[in-house]
C-alpha cells in the first residue's frame, strides 16, 4: 500500500476509534441518567408512577407471599415489580417503553433484586401472562375492559389488583386505601371465578347456576319443590344459599363439594344439560 492511502486508512481507523470510545460511556451515562418524566407518552396510557405508598397496599390487598409470582402489566420504572421482590416474590414486569425497562433493570439491581424480577420490553396486548398468580396494573378502565376477557380466562384464585381504574360492571372483591398518600390512592382487587354456570347433580336434586362474574343466582329443584339459589364465588371457593341452608365447597373440575350450615356435607357433579 502506498504512504498516503496507508496514512489515511490509519487516520480513519484512529478516528473510529476515538468516536467510539468517546460515544459508548457517553451512550451508558445517557441510559442511567434517563429521568422520566410524569405524564409522558406510553402506548396506551401515559406513565405516572404509583406512590410508594399504594405500591405496599396493592401488595398487601393481594395478600402477595413468597411463593407467589407476579407480573405488573406496563410496568413503569419497576416499582412494584421491586417491592413484591422484596417482599421474597418473583416478579416481572411488562413494559412497552425500553427506557423504562432499562431503568427497572437498574433500579433492580440497584435495590439487590436482580434475581427475583426480570422485565420485558413488550406490549402488554401481546404478551402471556396465564403464569401469574398475583396482576398488578395502573392502566385505564377502558383498557381494563379490553383485558378483561384474558383475565377471566385466568387460572381461578389469580388475584388482580388495580391502581384506581376499575373493571366495569365486574365488581372488585376488594378496596383498600392508602394512608400518607395524596394523588392515586385507592387499590382495587378481583379474584378470578371459577366457571360454574350450568346444570349440576345434588343428591338433593338438580342445581342450575346463572354466574355474572363472582356472583352466582339460580335455583334448585327438589321434587316439586324450587328453590332460589343466591351466592358468591371466591376462586375455587363456592358459597351459596338455598331453602334457608348454606352451602360452601370448593369446586374442581365437574365435581364441587363441602360443608353445610345447619349441618352435614355436600357434593354436587356437573349433570351436562
Ligand atoms: C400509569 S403507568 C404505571 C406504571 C407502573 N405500573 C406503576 O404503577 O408505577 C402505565 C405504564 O404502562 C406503559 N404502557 C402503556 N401502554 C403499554 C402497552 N401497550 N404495553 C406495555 N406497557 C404499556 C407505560 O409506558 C407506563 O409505563
Amino acid at each position: 500500500m502506498n504512504p498516503t492511502r496507508l496514512l489515511i486508512r490509519m487516520s480513519l481507523t484512529l478516528c473510529l476509534g476515538l468516536t467510539l470510545a468517546c460515544s459508548l460511556p457517553q451512550a451508558k451515562a445517557a441510559q442511567q441518567d434517563y429521568q422520566p418524566q410524569v405524564g409522558q407518552e406510553g402506548k396506551d396510557v401515559v406513565w405516572v408512577p404509583t406512590p410508594q405508598a399504594l405500591v405496599d397496599r396493592m401488595l398487601d390487598l393481594a395478600k402477595l407471599t413468597p411463593k407467589d409470582f407476579l407480573i405488573d402489566l406496563g410496568s413503569g420504572d419497576g416499582r412494584t415489580v421491586i417491592t413484591a421482590a422484596k417482599r421474597g416474590a418473583r416478579a416481572h414486569g411488562i413494559e412497552y417503553n425500553p427506557d423504562l425497562v432499562e431503568l427497572s433493570k437498574s433500579n433492580a439491581a440497584k435495590e439487590g433484586m436482580s434475581a427475583r424480577t426480570s422485565f420485558a420490553k413488550a406490549d402488554l396486548f401481546e404478551s402471556d401472562f396465564s403464569q401469574a398468580d398475583v396482576i398488578t396494573m395502573f392502566l385505564l378502565s377502558s383498557i381494563n375492559l379490553k383485558l378483561r376477557p384474558k383475565i377471566l380466562d385466568l387460572k381461578p384464585g389469580t388475584r388482580v389488583v388495580s391502581n384506581t381504574f376499575d373493571m366495569g360492571e365486574w365488581k372488585a372483591d376488594a378496596t383498600a386505601t392508602a394512608a400518607g398518600c395524596e394523588n392515586w390512592c385507592t387499590a382495587l382487587l378481583w379474584i378470578v371465578p371459577v366457571k360454574v354456570e350450568g346444570a349440576w347433580r345434588l343428591p338433593q336434586g338438580e342445581l342450575l347456576l346463572k354466574q355474572t362474574f363472582q356472583m352466582l343466582s339460580g335455583t334448585l329443584k327438589s321434587g316439586n319443590n324450587t328453590m332460589q339459589v343466591n351466592g358468591k364465588l371466591n376462586g375455587d371457593q363456592i358459597n351459596f344459599t338455598a331453602g334457608g341452608n348454606q352451602y360452601t365447597g370448593r369446586v374442581a373440575g365437574s365435581t364441587m363439594e363441602g360443608t353445610m350450615k345447619p349441618g352435614g356435607s355436600w357434593k354436587a357433579t356437573r349433570s351436562g344439560k
